[in-house]
């Protein structure tokens, strides 16, 4: 594996919980690998007044509690009011002393933990005390999610960005992209040449997507409020999914191959009218219940959420994509929360048999050919089809054949800020965002949240917690004894009902 050249990370917004929770831990998952490199550091930068040795000791609760100081002593801190030019000039100059310090190359990758308003503020600064530019080593930005809360502050924030650095300097993260059984998707598709002559309108009945949780919103009510399953987690995290699924072959594994083709899957998306959007888009909210003996809150009782909030907790829509591949075929992607069990899969329904040769006690057979992707967790892939009931007759029977990566033996799975970070670090953009993409999925969306903004009368339905989410998005999926697949903690088992 290639070392990255000697950096500093600086990340802003370093006291909130991104930092602590996935950014350091990641960074010291890559330590231990050897993957950093030799002359590195870590500034934290944000407007808590902390000394190195403070930061040191806050970034220690998600770490290995012992063994961990070699590591520490790469960290460091410099208060920076975010608003205040001066304060960068003085993080300009720390920045500079650490170097000499350490003995690292003037590499700087800028990460943004900060709230979403600032994503223009600090790279402004920054081109402000002439650090943005990648003139005497490189200047990378990694933006933080959510970029933009809707496509007119998209583009904006894309056009201000694009002020101060350039698209190649730009890391638009998206986790989901960074999760080893995503990426497995392209090897699933690419390198299996059994897979691309089905992989069409012609085999393929439709294709869902499912990302679970069973969590609520625990302390981010402030945030999700503002926000809703359908920014949250749609507009980007399940959109890129799609893209992956539907994209054609790039022609290359580069960056910008493989952005092109997600770029032309996001453009072709059909757009769903306002006047569709009741149909198409099912929005639900979670409400008070009791989950095995436990009373759980409702989501407007949470912290931070209004009494009367209007704001989804669960999305199931259904839309196509206007081209040679998949024209005609539905695809269906949902989202929760306080779902029965936190799950995320692809699901490849593919058509019927043509002739139905055999039968089933109760009336004709329709073998359940499927292809589940499983992303998290028991990652791995599923086949069903059907097979032959031992004994008389003909009679079928759905089968499963599995793969679980956990059978690949002592490879331990890097973490999605790991894999991102790494990847950052050694210029490959290959599983960021590019803006034109950002800003497509953003134009396909705007539509359903102008009906929702214009339109009270779309109906908010409430679901109890731990349940499969609102009964009408369960009729969504169309087709003949066909439902959605109700995914389990096992990549194999499959209930309406299943574990927590
Ligand atoms: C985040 C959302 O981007 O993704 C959260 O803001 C959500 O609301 C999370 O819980 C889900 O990520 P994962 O990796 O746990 O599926």
């Amino acid at each position: 594996m290639k070392i990255p050249e000697d950096h500093i990370i600086i990340i802003f917004g370093a006291s909130g919980d991104l930092t602590k929770r996935k950014l350091i831990p990641a960074l010291y998952d890559l330590y231990e690998q050897n993957l950093l490199p030799k002359n590195f550091a870590v500034v934290g930068a944000s407007r808590t007044t902390l000394t190195d040795v403070e930061f040191r000791e806050r970034m220690k609760e998600f770490l290995p509690e012992n063994g961990v100081d070699s590591f520490l002593e790469m960290l460091y801190y410099q208060p920076v009011n975010t608003k205040e030019e001066k304060d960068y000039w003085t993080l300009k100059e720390r920045l500079a002393t650490i170097q000499e310090e350490r003995n690292i190359a003037g590499n700087y990758i800028f990460y943004l933990s900060t709230p979403p308003i600032l994503y223009e503020v600090i790279p402004r600064h920054l081109a402000a005390v002439k650090i943005n530019k990648s003139d005497e080593g490189f200047r990378r930005l990694i933006v933080e999610k959510p970029f933009g809360t809707d496509l007119g502050s998209a583009v904006i924030l894309n056009e201000k960005l694009l002020e101060y650095f350039d698209e190649e300097q730009i890391y638009r993260i998206d986790h989901y992209l960074g999760k080893e059984s995503v990426q497995n998707l392209l090897v699933t598709r690419f390198a299996n040449a059994f897979l691309e002559p089905i992989w069409n309108r012609n085999y393929i009945h439709h294709v869902e997507i499912t990302s679970a949780e069973s969590l609520g919103v625990e302390k981010r009510g402030g945030y999700y409020d503002q926000s809703g399953a359908f920014k949250d987690m749609v507009q980007n995290h399940l959109l890129q999914l799609v893209g992956l699924v539907a994209m054609e072959p790039p022609v290359t594994i580069e960056a910008d191959a493989i952005r092109d083709e997600i770029h032309k899957v996001f453009k072709s998306l059909s757009p769903i009218t306002e006047e569709e959007v009741p149909n198409h888009v099912i929005r639900g909210q979670y409400t008070h219940s009791m989950i095995r003996g436990e009373e759980v809150s409702g989501y407007r009782e949470e912290e931070g959420v209004p009494e009367d909030s209007r704001t989804e907790t669960y999305v199931a829509m259904k839309f196509f994509i206007d081209n040679w591949r998949w024209g005609g075929v539905p695809f269906y992607v949902r989202t929760g929360k306080r779902l029965p069990t936190k799950a995320i899969e692809i699901v490849i329904r593919f058509k019927n048999s043509p002739h139905h040769l055999f039968h089933r006690n109760e009336g004709i057979c329709n073998s359940e050919n499927l292809l589940v992707i499983r992303i998290q967790p028991d990652e791995g892939v599923l086949m069903k089809f059907g097979m032959k009931v031992p004994g008389a007759g003909f009679n079928v029977q759905n089968v499963g054949m599995d793969f679980h990566y956990s059978d690949l033996g002592g490879e331990r799975l890097p973490t999605a800020y790991e894999r991102l970070l790494l990847d950052c670090m050694q210029g490959d953009a290959t599983l960021y965002a590019r803006g034109d993409a950002v800003v497509a999925a953003w134009k396909f969306v705007q539509p359903i949240l102008n009906a929702w903004e214009k339109n009270c009368d779309i109906p908010v339905y409430g679901y109890p917690a731990g349940s499969w989410g609102p009964e009408p998005a369960a009729e969504m999926i169309e087709g003949e004894g066909i439902t959605w697949r109700y995914p389990c903690k096992n990549l194999t088992s499959q209930e309406e009902l299943c574990e927590l």
